[in-house]
């Protein structure tokens, strides 16, 4: 576990995502001595600007405590990847520029040695990423490597649509060509790329053809935001795992019938947050959803 002990392992969960990258597809070479583990963490929907205060009365703080709960573990995680929704929608441009500057100076706090963005729809869906570009610098789908393993970003927010588009599945198509087939791959994305529930916009409505185009690769792991619930899938032999929100929780899909923001429970406060106290108990059980899935 890269030298993580349980009381690091117990401040790391508490957040979205925390992902070591021995338990990705291919990776296990890199568990044990001298493998050359690393984890990385990922954090999302911060709403950056939302302001309910029944839904979340620490609607300004929780951003900055999760930065400060990361600058305080002994290990750090080798990269923060935030996967979008940095700030709650605005019809201001002005306003939205203002907020994501605020982000971006925020999160310069974080003492890790990278830290990477891309933005979801409540950041991009307005101006196509033009605010979101102009800020942070990054174009809305790129790829990275770190210690072996080939990130893909993409961009399924930007087409308000929503969809990845066509050119940008030449592109994805362009990019994997270069990769040998055992080469272990994680892909950031906003939205869901299966089709979870498309009546919630919790889909993409091209994302079958990305999966398509990962499926030759046997490993293959999906990371995305969104759907502000921790979700495990499957498509065939790629896993999809969704972190949950910093700002807001969603009511899970069957127990309501609109998409609804849960209200804040003062007998549980963070709760369904993907930011909570460090150190207040063992990791959170995952509650996998029961979402009825398209084929
Ligand atoms: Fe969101």
């Amino acid at each position: 576990m890269d030298g993580i002990d349980r009381r690091e392992f117990i401040k790391l969960a508490g957040f979205g995502g925390l992902v070591f990258a021995s338990g990705l597809p291919g990776c296990a070479h890199l568990a044990g001595p001298g493998g050359g583990d690393f984890h990385f963490l990922q954090l999302s929907d911060l709403h950056w600007g939302y302001n309910i205060a029944s839904v979340n009365p620490d609607f300004a703080g929780t951003l900055p405590k999760a930065i400060a709960a990361v600058n305080s573990l002994d290990q750090k995680p080798d990269f923060v990847v935030f996967t979008g929704d940095l700030t709650q929608t605005t019809d201001d441009p002005k306003l939205r520029r203002a907020r994501m500057q605020q982000v971006r100076e925020m999160t310069s706090k974080l003492n890790v040695p990278k830290v990477w963005y891309f933005a979801g729809e409540h950041d991009a869906a307005l101006d196509r990423g033009e605010a979101y570009q102009e800020t942070f610098g990054e174009t809305l789908r790129y790829t990275f490597d770190h210690k072996g393993i080939h990130f893909i970003v993409l961009d399924n927010t930007s087409d308000p649509a929503p969809i990845l588009g066509e050119k940008q599945l030449e592109w994805l198509r362009a990019d994997l060509a270069k990769l040998s087939r055992d080469q272990p791959i994680v892909v950031l994305t906003h939205r869901p790329l299966f089709s979870m529930y498309p009546q919630w916009d919790w889909a993409t409505r091209d994302g079958q053809a990305a999966i398509d185009l990962l499926m030759p690769f046997p490993n293959v792991t999906v990371f995305y935001g969104h759907v502000h619930h921790e979700n495990h899938h499957r498509t065939s032999h790629i896993a999809h795992h969704s972190a949950l929100s910093l700002m807001f929780p969603l009511a899970p899909v069957g127990t309501v019938e609109k998409k609804t923001q849960v209200p804040w429970n003062a007998a549980a406060p963070y709760k369904g947050l993907g930011y909570r106290d460090v150190g207040a108990g063992p990791r959170r059980e995952a509650t996998p959803l029961e979402i009825p899935v398209k084929a």
